[in-house]
């Protein structure tokens, strides 16, 4: 079981050999890419040793709000307060220790949220109170690192979030923002070294719920997990096909399927659902198929079979 104590206990621990260098060239590109005006009332989520932070407020001639920075661990806090004093930008800087989701503002108060390297440590939770903190026609920026060439170390993989589908191309990170309500997203993949990531800013609607797209359709076939993004979840493979069946012609954005259904349930009947709806020319429309078994070869047997019937497919973390 993870949760903040062990997340802020494993990045204090890291605070003083943190990759400083590395992490604030990605901070520069994804400031560079939000573009922020002088004046915005902006926050570096979970900012760590305050990479965004710092790339914004050492350049900032305006001296009013400061940049809210807020991060779990004390020790990587400290270290950023550290920085920004040596900087010579520390007022510039609101420094806080304490959980990011929510973030301490009130609703539509920023015009900028940047979230740097963090948001798979955060979960999807966080784009959701990102919509709520950011005023109207305000910006999102975050970073993530590629699916396939992330290999987190040690005690940090326990503590990556199940529940963000980490992107391979820019087009997935995209799809992640809008998929949460965000619109005009733009995303582009940064090389540093030999780890890339894809830098993702895009827009909070003007109105909420009226100039976005409309709600996602998140549904989730899992027996045990929560699936907080899920709008709908059946339990077992009959409740799954039933589920399906009354999304039969709607578009469903996201479906997430577990493949261990509990005792000999599992959800092979569901997939031969999805099946057999392709052969018959008419596939279910669905944006993402997300397989997060715990099972490495029941999850990669989902994904053949669904890929080979046409269907976009991603395993995801369990
Ligand atoms: C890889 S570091 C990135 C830090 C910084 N943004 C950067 O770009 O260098 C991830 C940070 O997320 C923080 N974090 C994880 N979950 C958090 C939460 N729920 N609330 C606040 N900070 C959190 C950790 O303490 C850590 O400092």
């Amino acid at each position: 079981m993870t949760g903040p104590v062990q997340m802020a206990r494993a990045f204090d621990d890291l605070a003083d050999g943190y990759d400083n260098d590395h992490h604030d060239e990605i901070a520069r590109a994804l400031v560079a890419l939000a573009a922020p005006a002088d004046a915005e009332h902006i926050a570096d989520v979970a900012c760590g040793a305050g990479a965004a932070a710092l790339a914004i407020a050492q350049g900032r001639s305006h001296r009013g709000t400061p940049i809210l920075a807020v991060d779990l661990s004390a020790g990587m806090v400290a270290a950023g307060r550290l920085r920004a004093e040596r900087l010579g930008c520390d007022r510039a800087i609101d420094w806080r220790v304490g959980t990011a989701v929510p973030l301490p503002v009130a609703d539509a108060d920023l015009d900028l949220i940047l979230c740097t390297s963090s948001l798979h440590f955060l979960g999807i939770r966080a784009l959701a109170d990102w919509r709520r903190a950011l005023r109207p026609r305000g910006r999102v920026g975050f970073t993530l690192p590629i699916a396939s060439r992330f290999r987190p170390s040690g005690p940090f993989a326990d503590l990556v979030s199940a529940d963000v589908p980490l992107p391979e191309t820019a087009e997935d990170a995209r799809t992640l923002a809008t998929a949460a309500g965000f619109i005009d997203a733009d995303a582009r993949i940064l090389t540093v070294g030999s780890r890339s990531v894809v830098l993702t800013v895009a827009t909070n609607p003007a109105v909420p719920g009226c100039s976005g797209p409309r709600t996602p359709i998140v549904l989730g076939i899992d027996d045990l997990r929560a699936l907080p993004r899920a709008t709908r979840i059946a339990r077992t493979s009959r409740d799954g096909i039933l589920l399906l069946e009354e999304h039969r012609d709607r578009e469903i954005d996201e479906l997430w399927l577990d493949h261990d259904l509990g005792g000999d349930d599992s959800i092979m009947p569901v997939v031969a659902l999805l099946e057999e709806a392709a052969f018959d020319d008419h596939p279910f429309e669905i944006g993402m198929i997300f397989v997060h078994s715990a099972n490495p070869s029941g999850a990669e047997t989902v994904v053949r079979v669904l890929r080979r019937w046409g269907y976009r497919v991603r395993r995801a973390t369990a």
